[in-house]
């Protein structure tokens, strides 16, 4: 059986036996509690608590579904025989419709009858039952009933049953809150590959239990791990869902560490089914989660010589392979137009930051932050591409310390700095104590945006913004461009700056949607999230002719001439094709 005529078989059984077939839900949940869809469970939440019908929805209290899901908790082990980031959940649920036995019974049968699986190779678990929990949790008991429906019923000797703790079978819930209950898992040959959970509670995010006025059932069974069994393959990445792409890589770069074609192949995969539900890379939540796949990505690419064809040529076998049963991975165009963005912004910082990691003797957690911050190196690049002796002291808890640090610091930032005194103005780009800090700061702010606009003037519109921070004493303003600019051109950008000073323009803003903000042409900072209503601030007679335009909160001066005269006191590289500037007014 082939990947596909196994997860037909199973929703084939399923609307057989009354079930309505669902298609899967995006990566990206309703569920604002999670970042990725984990589960089937997930788009049926609602149904679980009673708050939707499903007879209405579905006209049935049964429905089955092949679910995308997606788990980070596993990045670290992706390139063993069977971890992925990626994968699909077959499932069948029922809500108010039938409970244990018939959960039990459905499973069972399909395992043995419709997958040809030998009795002699199962064997189950069931919920043991415990005493309330030192978190807060109350206690549940012992699920007999799955027990008796297992050994009376279905004929199971009491050896293939084993009872275990809320740890190994009790589910719940997905995010802070919502069902959960005991479950039964069911093993072949020693194998986990099917989960069958009882929703009979509601759990609350103080960890208390509320019994569900009606139980349902929630079912995921991993459709890869499933095919490694059913084609009896050695390992996920034998089977007919990654051949293809196994193929293609070790065509591409013959010879390739098989751990790392692994990596490559699960990454791309999930990219791409990420990407086909409007995922895009940042540095926040799940775009964060697509960039740091894509980032360990390019590094192997570069570090391992791969030919450019890679992202083309999966991207084609991905559409092919899955594009019927999903057909948002059949957007070639638009995924790869992602794919190829990712490279060109990345590509050169990681060769340049993979060639500084060839050259540490000891790499510190505040190194590796260092080659992820400047060079957008992930940390388990760092790890896997930094000489062994260097690295053989860092661990994951290093860096995730110096980012939390981080995180910290710029967060309190301006309070330390200024040594816990008020702050009379604190936008996070703009901080001042006084009256007399305050017109010093609006001064620099206002010069800020002139010199952005002279800076794409003179070197073209590569400038982008991509930081700043302001104090009365300067302003320090970081910007992409990939060259030192010459004395002349940095020259020149004083000389536009302080000639538009000198015209005493008038500044102001215009409130508007972000969506008319950006027809204007307004510059703003990619890294930051807009509001659906923003300011967009001009320095001119009036929009339209403006000398600059940007999303900004403000506040600034008046007119142009209160800025004084600008002076660049320092321009440097702070890393691959970023700059920075400090600038100060007199
Ligand atoms: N929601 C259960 C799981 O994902 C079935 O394992």
């Amino acid at each position: 059986m082939t990947s596909e005529d196994i997860r037909k078989s199973f929703l084939n059984f399923f609307e057989k036996n009354g079930h309505t077939i669902v298609p899967s839900s995006s990566l990206i949940p309703d569920d604002p509690s999670v970042l990725l869809t984990t589960a089937g469970m997930q788009q049926f939440k609602k149904y679980f608590t009673g708050e939707l019908d499903a007879q209405v929805d579905f006209k049935s209290q049964n429905t089955t579904s092949s679910q995308k899901c997606f788990r980070t908790s596993d990045i670290d082990e992706v390139g063993d025989k069977t971890h992925l980031t990626f994968f699909e959940m077959l499932g069948n649920f029922s809500f108010g419709g039938y409970f244990k036995r018939e959960a039990i019974k459905y499973a069972y049968e399909f395992i043995t009858e419709k997958l040809g699986i030998e009795p002699a190779r199962i064997r189950v678990t069931v919920f043991a039952g415990d005493s309330a929990t030192a978190d807060g949790g109350v206690g549940v008991p012992y699920d007999k009933e799955s027990y008796d429906i297992w050994h009376k019923e279905i004929g199971l000797s009491a050896d293939k049953i084993s009872k275990h703790n809320r740890q190994e079978n009790f589910w719940g819930p997905t995010g802070n809150e919502g069902p959960c209950g005991p479950t039964t898992e069911i093993y072949v040959d020693n194998v986990e590959i099917w989960n069958i959970v009882f929703n009979e509670y509601y759990c609350k995010p103080d960890k208390s239990l509320e019994k569900l006025k009606m139980p349902g059932v929630d079912t995921g069974m991993g459709l890869e791990r499933l095919v490694v069994m059913m084609q009896g393959v050695d390992n996920v990445f034998e089977t007919d869902i990654f051949h293809p792409i196994m193929s293609k890589i070790f065509e591409l770069r013959p010879g390739l560490d098989a751990r790392v074609a692994r990596i490559l192949s699960d990454h791309l995969r999930s990219s791409i089914f990420l990407i086909g539900d409007g995922v895009r890379p940042s540095n926040k939540e799940a775009g964060y989660i697509l960039r740091r796949l894509l980032r360990r990505v390019l590094a192997y690419q570069v570090t391992y010589d791969i030919h450019a064809d890679l992202f083309p040529s999966v991207a084609k076998i991905v559409a092919d392979k899955f594009g019927t049963f999903y057909p948002e991975v059949k957007k070639i165009d638009e995924i790869l137009e992602v794919l190829e963005m990712e490279r060109q912004k990345f590509q050169t910082a990681i060769t340049t930051g993979l060639s500084k990691l060839k050259k540490y003797e000891n790499v510190t957690g505040q190194d590796a932050f260092y080659l992820y911050e400047t060079f957008g190196l992930p940390f388990e690049i760092v790890k896997e591409l930094a000489p062994a002796e260097a690295v053989k002291n860092l661990s994951r808890q290093d860096f995730d310390e110096e980012f939390k640090k981080h995180q910290e610091l710029s967060r309190a930032g301006a309070e330390k700095k200024f040594g816990g005194h008020g702050l009379i103005l604190d936008t996070g780009e703009l901080k001042a104590h006084d009256e007399e800090e305050l017109g010093k700061v609006l001064r620099l702010h206002t010069a800020t945006h002139l010199l952005q606009a002279a800076l794409r003037k003179v070197l073209g519109d590569e400038v982008k913004q991509r930081g700043s921070d302001i104090t009365a004493e300067r302003t320090r303003f970081d910007y992409s461009f990939t060259r030192k600019p010459t004395p002349e051109e940095l020259k020149q950008v004083e000389d536009i700056i302080n000639e538009v000073v000198g015209k005493d323009l008038p500044v102001g803003f215009i409130e508007m949607s972000k969506e008319e903000a950006e027809k204007t042409g307004a510059l703003y900072f990619f890294k930051e999230r807009y509001p659906e209503k923003v300011k967009v601030y001009y320095v001119g007679h009036s929009l339209d002719e403006a000398f600059s335009k940007e999303f900004c909160g403000g506040p600034h001066v008046e007119r142009t001439s209160i800025i004084g005269n600008f002076k660049i006191a320092k321009e440097e590289s702070i890393g691959a094709g970023v700059r920075r500037i400090r600038g100060m007014v007199s």
